[in-house]
């Protein structure tokens, strides 16, 4: 299928779906819901700007029919999916097998259905790292991470397999000791005395919900006093874009990188793996993104 029939818009499904014909190679989105999810117009747009005749669809799956789903789009011929929460630890359970990194990460972000296998990754660590790299970061000394949940955990191996040494605080402790103890490296820190470790430190991640849309939130600004200037300000929270962490972390001068890097990062490997082309993370798709969190 050429590329002057296709058209280009910034919209998300509507032009891909008048484009789907007998060779439509198909992926998309397990998750529930799903409606908030922001891959399938990120994938539609990189289909559209690399003339790929792809589709990358919406699949709003109950917990109690993942499996049976996630094998039937495996039967339908698609060729993977992405799976969003509450998914993630499901899907390493019902994957034929998995990366070391998803292994790592206790958790399964990306498939791809390959000769009637079911095969796990999770892309959400080198997403990452791989944003902050496009911003100039340098991934090296000592990284805080704030949070225990399944990003925190992905983040975490990703910075250690990249020789960072990381330190977790956890408002639940034991959440904290549970993650440094599965990934066999890291320390686990009491949530109180985070800030008292900050001019040790060259990057410190939120990968909390603290400062997202409509949750809690704590005075990053009185936190943040004992940073040193070369610390670098990360949010894996990109709802709002410009966390409440971030405005503090300019404030105090410092570099910072917002999440949405992140989320078009991540989605880089499961794109090349089911439509074979290696997509931009351009500015054209931030815009695009960013324009539908506003
Ligand atoms: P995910 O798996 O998507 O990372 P999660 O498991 O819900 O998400 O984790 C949310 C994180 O935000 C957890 O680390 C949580 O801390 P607890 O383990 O103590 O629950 C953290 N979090 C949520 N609300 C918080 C608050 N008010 N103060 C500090 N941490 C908070």
């Amino acid at each position: 299928m050429g590329g002057a029939s296709r058209e280009t818009s910034a919209s998300g499904l509507g032009d891909t779906g008048c484009m789907i014909d007998g060779h439509t190679k198909l992926a998309g989105v397990m998750g529930w819901p799903v409606e908030h999810s922001r891959s399938p117009m990120l994938h539609n747009h990189w289909c559209r700007v690399h003339d790929v005749n792809g589709a990358y669809v919406p699949l709003p799956t109950r917990p109690e029919h993942f499996e049976a789903a996630l094998k039937g789009l495996a039967a339908a011929g698609f060729r993977g999916v992405n799976v969003t929460i509450p998914h993630k630890e499901a899907a390493m359970r019902a994957c034929d097998s998995m990366t070391d990194t998803a292994r790592r990460a206790g958790a399964v972000n990306t498939v791809r259905f390959e000769n009637g296998q079911i095969i796990g990754d999770c892309t959400d660590g080198t997403g990452f790292c791989d944003n902050l790299t496009a911003h100039g970061v340098t991934l090296s000394g000592r990284a805080l991470i704030l949070g225990a949940g399944g990003a925190a955990r992905a983040v975490a191996a990703a910075l250690l397999d990249r020789g960072c040494e990381v330190v977790v605080a956890n408002r639940t402790m034991a959440r904290a000791e549970a993650m440094v103890e599965a990934l066999k490296g890291g320390e686990a820190v009491e949530w109180y005395d985070w800030p008292s470790l900050l001019p040790g430190c060259s990057l410190l991640v939120n990968a909390t919900s603290l400062g997202m849309n409509g949750k809690a939130d704590i005075d990053w600004d009185a936190m943040l006093r004992q940073a040193g200037s070369s610390l670098c300000v990360t949010d894996i929270v990109y709802t709002p874009r410009e966390t409440p962490l971030l405005k503090a972390a300019k404030a105090a001068d410092l570099q910072t990188v917002d999440g949405l890097g992140m989320l078009i990062h991540q989605a880089r490997a499961g794109f090349r793996s089911w439509f074979g082309v290696d997509p931009e993370a351009d500015e054209a798709t931030f815009n695009l993104l960013a324009a539908s969190l506003r």
